[in-house]
């Protein structure tokens, strides 16, 4: 079993980007007899919809439920580009709906499950429940750096680390002010070193490198292990 979170801007940067689901799905299914849970996040829709609510007086819980709603979109969005043969057409709401579907055979697809998690931690528990091989984490960005690429020109990406050294970075990240975020969130990361699951970082976009860390063939992101 091989989990897969995949970031909300992949997905829907403000639209869904019809191109990137039909592309992604199509590895999906090629790759379907490894076993596939796919978590989606929210993207743009998601900030929207809970910003929306905190203007509206709503608490955090509130605005966390709407944007749940928005992952669960877009989890809908990839179930209908995987289509019926090779996919789950129900988007399960919690880990036990996900592990009963997961014995299908077919690609689950699911988005957020509870107030107060990310996706990132919803796929970390989902493959800690069904003890998945390997989660592989696709994002805009290409693996984990020693400091933030986007700002600094010689941060150096790492190829490899232990679960102890996420740990560290995204505590470090946790501690620095709101709004910046660390490119796995300090739940995710906590139960990923518990479970000791094989985590993969690399650029959603670079199909070549999602396909190849799903098969646990080398590529160009990061390795997080031991
Ligand atoms: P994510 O933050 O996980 O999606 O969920 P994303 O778009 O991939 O995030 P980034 O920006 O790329 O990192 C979007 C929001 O949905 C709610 C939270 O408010 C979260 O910020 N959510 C998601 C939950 O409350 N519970 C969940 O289980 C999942």
């Amino acid at each position: 079993m091989i989990v897969l979170s995949i970031g909300g801007s992949l997905i829907n940067p403000g639209e869904p980007d019809v191109v990137y689901l039909q592309k992604i799905s199509e590895v999906l299914r090629h790759n379907r007899p490894l076993g596939i849970i796919a978590v989606t996040g929210g993207g743009k829709p998601a900030r929207t919809a809970a910003e929306a609510v905190r203007k509206l007086g709503g608490n955090e819980f509130r605005a966390d439920e709407a944007a749940i709603l928005s992952t669960r979109q877009n989890a809908h969005l990839l179930t209908a580009a995987i289509g019926r043969k090779d996919g789950h057409v129900v988007v399960p709401q919690d880990f036990d709906e996900a592990a009963r579907s997961s014995l299908s055979g077919r690609i689950v697809v699911m988005g957020g499950t509870i107030p107060g998690l990310t996706t990132d931690a919803d796929a970390a528990l989902i493959a800690e429940k069904l003890n998945a091989e390997r989660i592989i984490n696709l994002s805009n960005v290409d693996g984990i750096y020693d400091s933030d690429p986007r700002i600094n020109k010689k941060a150096k990406k790492f190829k490899q680390m232990p679960f102890s050294q996420l740990v560290s970075l995204a505590l470090r990240s946790d501690e620095r002010t709101a709004g910046t975020h660390f490119i796995f969130d300090m739940f995710a990361c906590k139960i990923i070193a518990r479970a000791r699951i094989e985590t993969h970082f690399v650029d959603g976009r670079n199909l070549i490198d999602v396909e190849n860390a799903m098969r646990g063939k080398p590529h160009g992101g990061t390795v997080v292990k031991g």
